[in-house]
């Protein structure tokens, strides 16, 4: 027997940026079909003719609210997004893409400052691990080019992700503390994980054919 249309029919959010063309290339291998409008054009809800599929795109940092508030049914998305926005979402899958590490971040000749400050786009994340080190620290939020905010005197330190390590290199930065590793997870919204399980589980079970082949 199938299931009704508003059962089976599902909405991906998917981020905008930095991890998505790795993420097209993910849904590609997990035998999706990823059209040349999802690809590239700047229209921002796009259905998938005879798939029962919607896709939508966000900005990375909004992708968990969209799916917590059940627009989205899933979503794919960074760790660190998820550990600064605590959105009240299912996480159900590691999809081994995306790597980068949080780290902290100074220059090069860095020493101890009287009054601390930390710049970054991860207040919540900062805060955490400042809290847990025992140290107090002034955190303030900024919402890019954080790795600026050494060479001009705004903080004495960073937390942000590093990929290449490019962008704090040709800064003259340097990792000073690791604080995790960061990989994209696909996410559900708790309502649709129980109400559509069947669609849910379906894209699950694609995208978890693919994570061996990530990882290598
Ligand atoms: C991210 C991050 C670093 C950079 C790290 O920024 O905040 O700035 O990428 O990458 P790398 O180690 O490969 O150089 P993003 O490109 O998302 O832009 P933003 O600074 O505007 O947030």
């Amino acid at each position: 027997m199938s299931l009704p249309d508003n059962e089976r029919k599902l909405t991906i959010a998917m981020p905008k940026g930095r991890i998505f063309e790795e993420a097209i290339a993910f849904l590609q291998q997990a035998g999706l079909e990823v059209t040349r409008e999802l690809q590239d054009s700047r229209k921002l809800i796009i259905p998938v003719e005879n798939a029962s599929l919607e896709f939508i795109l966000a900005k990375p940092t909004d992708v968990p609210t969209y799916v917590e508030y059940g627009v989205a049914d899933v979503g794919v998305v960074g760790k660190d997004v998820l550990l600064e926005e605590e959105r009240d979402v299912y996480e159900l899958l590691n999809l081994e893409i995306g790597y980068c590490r949080m780290v902290v971040a100074g220059l090069g000749d860095w020493k101890p400052a009287e009054a601390p400050r930390v710049a970054t786009k991860y207040p919540r994340i900062a805060s955490r691990y400042f809290r847990e080190q025992g140290q107090q620290v002034e955190v303030i939020k900024l919402n890019g080019s954080v790795e600026l905010a050494p060479l001009i005197g705004l903080a004495d330190r960073i937390v942000d992700i590093v990929s290449t390590g490019r962008t704090l290199k040709e800064n003259g930065l340097v990792e000073l503390e690791h604080i995790c590793e960061i990989t994209t997870r696909l996410i559900a919204n708790r309502a649709s994980y129980r109400m559509k399980s069947e669609a849910v589980d379906d894209i699950a079970q694609k995208f978890l054919e693919v994570v061996p082949r990530s990882r290598g």
